[in-house]
């Protein structure tokens, strides 16, 4: 899995990975940033950590190679990635594409980007919700695996309607991991279909 921030959805997923039957577990968790509290629930769940910053490294290019590398050698079915803020790039597209999951706090198409919450509260929107795709080379725009509305309701602000809204991506991102590993899935054009 790849983090940036407080890993409250790497959490529903590892304690789905602890039910007997879920089908999956989680080999390693990388992050962007140092001190995520991503990395320290997997960590304190014994699970191999790393993190690559992209000041680290003299341009994207060699961040994502570096990054691509270390996945490669936890030899990962799936990736998940749950607030991982960076795009990647053409290398590790070349070695995950078709297998990378990204999770995004609104309905997609509508509202891509990293201030997905707060666009939809200024649009003034009445339902949003979060999305569940396929990871490609674009901002948000891969094909869409799970969605899940949430209502807005009067008085939200950003964190109390991303907080609802996270209710729904944890659920939503175990759900469609498991159905992923356990059932297989297959892509037409930007259609995607989980088991057969
Ligand atoms: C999620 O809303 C994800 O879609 C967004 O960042 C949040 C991650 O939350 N990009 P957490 O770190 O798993 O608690």
């Amino acid at each position: 899995m790849l983090v940036s921030g407080t890993g409250s959805i790497l959490q529903a997923l590892l304690d789905a990975c602890a039910e007997p039957g879920f089908g999956a577990r989680v080999v390693a968790v990388g992050a962007d940033r140092d001190g995520t509290g991503g990395a320290a629930r997997a960590a304190a769940a014994g699970i191999p950590t790393f993190v690559r910053r992209l000041q680290d490294f003299p341009d994207r290019v060699s961040w994502d190679r570096a990054l691509t590398q270390d996945c490669v050698e936890h030899k990962p079915d799936l990736i998940v990635a749950a607030g991982f803020l960076k795009l990647v790039g053409a290398d590790f597209l070349s070695e995950f594409g078709g297998r990378l999951i990204n999770t995004h706090p609104a309905l997609l198409p509508s509202f891509p980007g990293l201030h997905s919450v707060r666009d939809a509260l200024a649009y003034g929107v009445k339902v949003t919700g979060c999305s569940v795709i396929l990871a490609d080379a674009g901002v948000d725009s891969g094909p869409i695996l799970a969605q899940h509305a949430v209502p807005v309701l009067d008085g939200d602000d950003e964190d109390s309607l991303h907080e609802r809204i996270k209710v729904a991506e944890r659920s939503v991102v175990v759900d469609t991991v498991g159905r992923m590993v356990r059932n297989g899935w297959s892509v037409q054009g930007r259609t995607v279909r989980i088991g057969s």
